[in-house]
C-alpha cells in the first residue's frame, strides 16, 4: 500500500482579496490531514471516500464523469482525470488502482471545521498518485495540478488553501490570473503548463514567529466560501470604489505583516493581524455580507481583551478563527472565555512537512 497526506490549513490574513491576481494572503497549514493510500489492483479501478462504500471508476473517452452529488469524491476525480491527461500526454500506461481517503478535517459527526478539506483531498490525491506512478513531481508541479483540477469545479477559488497544503508551514501567496489559466487551460498542455511561469503567482515560505502563540477556535457552524465570494463579487457591482480601496489596504496590511514576520516583530504581526480584521469586518458591513458574525466577533474580542489578536479565518460566516497572542496565561484564558462565548477550541498545530524547500 502507498500512502500520502495533505494537511488542511488557516488563513491567518489576506480573505476576499487574494481571489484577485497579484493580491497576497499568509495562511499556515494545521496538523490535520486527508489521507490517501492506494492498494494495487488488477482489473478494475476504484475510490472509496471516508465511510462510504467503495465506487468504481469508468472512464468515458479518456475521463471519468465528475459526481457532483459528492463533493469530496468530485475533487478526487478532478484530480485523477487532470493526473491522467497528465500521464497521456507523457505516453505513460493508466494502471488499475483501489483508492482509499480518510480525513480528519471533519468533526465527529461529519460536520466540517473549514479548515480546507477540498484542497486537501485534492492534494492527497494527488500525492499518492504521484507516489504511484513514480513520477517525482515538485511542489510547485503539484500545485499547478491542484490548482487546475479545483478550477474545473470551483473556478472563484485563490488557491492559497491549495499552497498552504502543499508547501505547508507559514506560507506567503500570491494570487495566480484566473483569466489567463482559462484561456491556457483550452490553449496548452498540462505538461506545458506545468513547465511555464504563471503570471503574478507567488508561494513562499516564511520563518514561524518565536514568541507568538496561535490557537484555533470553532464556531460549529458550517460556512459556504463560494457562496460568499459570490455574495462580495455581486455587492463589488456597485460598490466599486469602496472594493479599490479594500483591495488596496488589504494589500498593504498583508505586505507589512510579511515583513514583520521577516523580522520576528511580534507587535507589529499582532497590529497587521487587527488592521486586517477590521478591513474583512467592514467588508462584511458595507457589502451586507455576514463575514465576520457575532460569534466570530466575539472569538476575536476575547482574543483582543488578553492583548492579542483575533480574526475569523477564510470567509467567515462561521468556520474557524484564530488567536494569536504572547504567554500561556493568555491561551488558558481565551479558551475558557471562547466556551462560554460558544467557541470550541481546536488542539491543532503548525505543520510543517520536512525537506520542505523545493520550489
Ligand atoms: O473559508 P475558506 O477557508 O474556504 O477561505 C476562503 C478565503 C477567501 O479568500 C474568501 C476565498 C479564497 O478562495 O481565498
Ligand atoms: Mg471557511
Amino acid at each position: 500500500m502507498i500512502t500520502s497526506q495533505a494537511p488542511g490549513k488557516l488563513f491567518i490574513a489576506g480573505e476576499y482579496a487574494v481571489v484577485n491576481k497579484g493580491y497576497p494572503a499568509i495562511l499556515i497549514a494545521v496538523d490535520r490531514f486527508i489521507k490517501a493510500s492506494i492498494i494495487k489492483s488488477e482489473d478494475v479501478s476504484s475510490i472509496k471516500t471516508y465511510n462510504l462504500s467503495p465506487v468504481i471508476i469508468k472512464r468515458v473517452n479518456n475521463h471519468i464523469p465528475l459526481s457532483t452529488h459528492n463533493k469530496s469524491l468530485a475533487y478526487v476525480i478532478s484530480s485523477i482525470n487532470t493526473f491522467e491527461k497528465f500521464l497521456s500526454e507523457k505516453k505513460i500506461d493508466l494502471r488499475h488502482y483501489d483508492l482509499i481517503i480518510e480525513s480528519d478535517l471533519e468533526s465527529s459527526d461529519n460536520v466540517k471545521y473549514g479548515l480546507g478539506s477540498s484542497a486537501a483531498v485534492t492534494v492527497a490525491t494527488l500525492k499518492v498518485l504521484n507516489k504511484f506512478y513514480k513520477l517525482s513531481l515538485s511542489k510547485r508541479d503539484l500545485f499547478k495540478l491542484a490548482l487546475i483540477s479545483q478550477f474545473k469545479i470551483n473556478d472563484k477559488g485563490s488557491g492559497g488553501d491549495l499552497a498552504a497544503s502543499v508547501y505547508t508551514g507559514l506560507i506567503y501567496y500570491k494570487s495566480f490570473d484566473r483569466g489567463w489559466l482559462k484561456t491556457n487551460l483550452n490553449n496548452l498542455s498540462i505538461s506545458k503548463l506545468l513547465e511555464i511561469h504563471w503570471p503574478y503567482l507567488e508561494i513562499y515560505n516564511l520563518k514561524l514567529p518565536k514568541d507568538l502563540n496561535l490557537i484555533v477556535g470553532w464556531t460549529k457552524k458550517p460556512a459556504s466560501s463560494f457562496d460568499l465570494v459570490s455574495q462580495v463579487n455581486l455587492a463589488k457591482e456597485n460598490n466599486s470604489d469602496f472594493y479599490t480601496e479594500f483591495l488596496s489596504k488589504s494589500r498593504i496590511c498583508v505586505n507589512k505583516l510579511r515583513f514583520s514576520i521577516e523580522k520576528d516583530d511580534s507587535i507589529e504581526i499582532l497590529n497587521q493581524i487587527k488592521i486586517n480584521r477590521l478591513l474583512l469586518a467592514n467588508l462584511g458591513k458595507i457589502f451586507n455580507v455576514e463575514i465576520e458574525t457575532d460569534q466570530l466577533k466575539a472569538l476575536s474580542d476575547i482574543v483582543s481583551n488578553y492583548g492579542g489578536s483575533g480574526k475569523l479565518s477564510g470567509a467567515g460566516g462561521g468556520d474557524c478563527g484564530i488567536g494569536i497572542f504572547k504567554g500561556n496565561y493568555a491561551k488558558l484564558k481565551i479558551i475558557s472565555e471562547w466556551q462560554i462565548a460558544g467557541i470550541k477550541y481546536l488542539d491543532l498545530n503548525v505543520y510543517k512537512e520536512q525537506n520542505n524547500n523545493d520550489k
